[in-house]
């Protein structure tokens, strides 16, 4: 199971971006110093609490899916494509906390945002399938036409659940919220901007009722050079005095009266939760040329 770029790929992208490469540098040191293990009990107890789940059931449900293997295959398959590709998918620890995540919530309505090649898409569908029920609405700028598609890591299976809306968050977005009215789980990882991300909050945040859950990835991402403590999730949380965990690069929060009032009673199809799943560390994500 591995998710690893080639380190030639990596060199190339050191030498055309210096200093993204250095944040990126210190950021994996940083997230390669914390304990896996603890990180995964944080979430699971996190989720355990909030939704009343069988944690061992899901994660034995997860390990006999399939998914894991598909994601292996298509990895293998995107380090021999012949043309440009990006980094910065979601890293297989952060997409299980979101497969674990939709698998306890059982989501109706899913928004997520940043899509790249499919890789958060597919552990959200796939989990979605699990469940029996819900759907996803993905939004990414998209891709041009000599790169992987959206969709190379989607499974054909899942895709029935799946509407994916290209074109720039900052007019899709709030389109698309308005269209839905009322959501049931919404999953930030586009652009990591302090700005942006905090945008992508507010603007979701309204459409999450009180049981609804917000997740983010990049929770731990270096947003600002200049200002490497700014740390828009922990932030929003703050604000609005949600119930939040981190765990490794992602976030999930939720309402502060519902973890307080309703940990065994969670009504599945209404509220707010904000989860906040945030991916490996860019701001942009230039092509390599191979
Ligand atoms: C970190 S990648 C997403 C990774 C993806 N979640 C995964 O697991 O593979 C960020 C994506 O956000 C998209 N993006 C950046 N800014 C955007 C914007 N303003 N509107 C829509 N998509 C945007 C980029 O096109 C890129 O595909």
């Amino acid at each position: 199971m591995t998710d690893a770029t080639p380190a030639a790929t990596l060199v190339k992208k050191a030498i055309r971006h210096p200093m993204r490469s250095i944040r990126r540098l210190v950021e994996n040191a940083w997230l390669a110093s914390l304990n896996e293990t603890k990180e995964r009990d944080l979430s699971m107890k996190f989720l355990e609490e909030a939704f009343d789940i069988d944690v061992e059931e899901i994660v034995d449900q997860y390990h006999h899916s399939g998914i894991a293997a598909w994601m292996d295959r298509r990895h293998a398959q995107l380090r021999d494509f012949q043309g440009p590709y990006r980094l910065g998918h979601t890293p297989r620890f952060d997409c299980e906390t979101l497969y674990f995540l939709v698998r306890s919530l059982k989501p109706n309505v899913v928004v997520e945002t940043g899509v790249c090649y499919g890789v958060s898409s597919a552990y959200i569908l796939d989990a979605l399938r699990q469940n029996g029920r819900g759907n996803l609405y993905s939004i990414d700028l998209g891709n041009t036409e000599d790169e992987p598609p959206n969709d190379f890591f989607v499974p054909l299976n899942v895709r029935d659940r799946w509407q994916l809306i290209v074109g720039d968050c900052k007019e899709e977005l709030p389109r698309l919220l308005e269209q839905l009215e009322r959501i049931d789980l919404f999953h930030h990882d586009s652009l990591h901007t302090y700005d942006h991300m905090m945008w992508e909050y507010e603007t979701a945040f309204p459409h999450l009722g009180e049981h609804g859950v917000l997740s983010s990835h990049d929770v731990r991402t270096i947003v600002s050079l200049s200002n490497p403590f700014q740390q828009p999730f922990a932030t929003f949380c703050e604000r609005h005095g949600l119930h939040s965990v981190k765990s490794r690069n992602m976030g999930i929060a939720i309402q502060q009266k519902h973890a307080d009032s309703q940990h065994r009673t969670f009504p599945q199809h209404s509220g707010l939760y904000i989860a906040c799943l945030a991916a490996e560390a860019s701001f942009t994500y230039d092509p390599i040329v191979r």
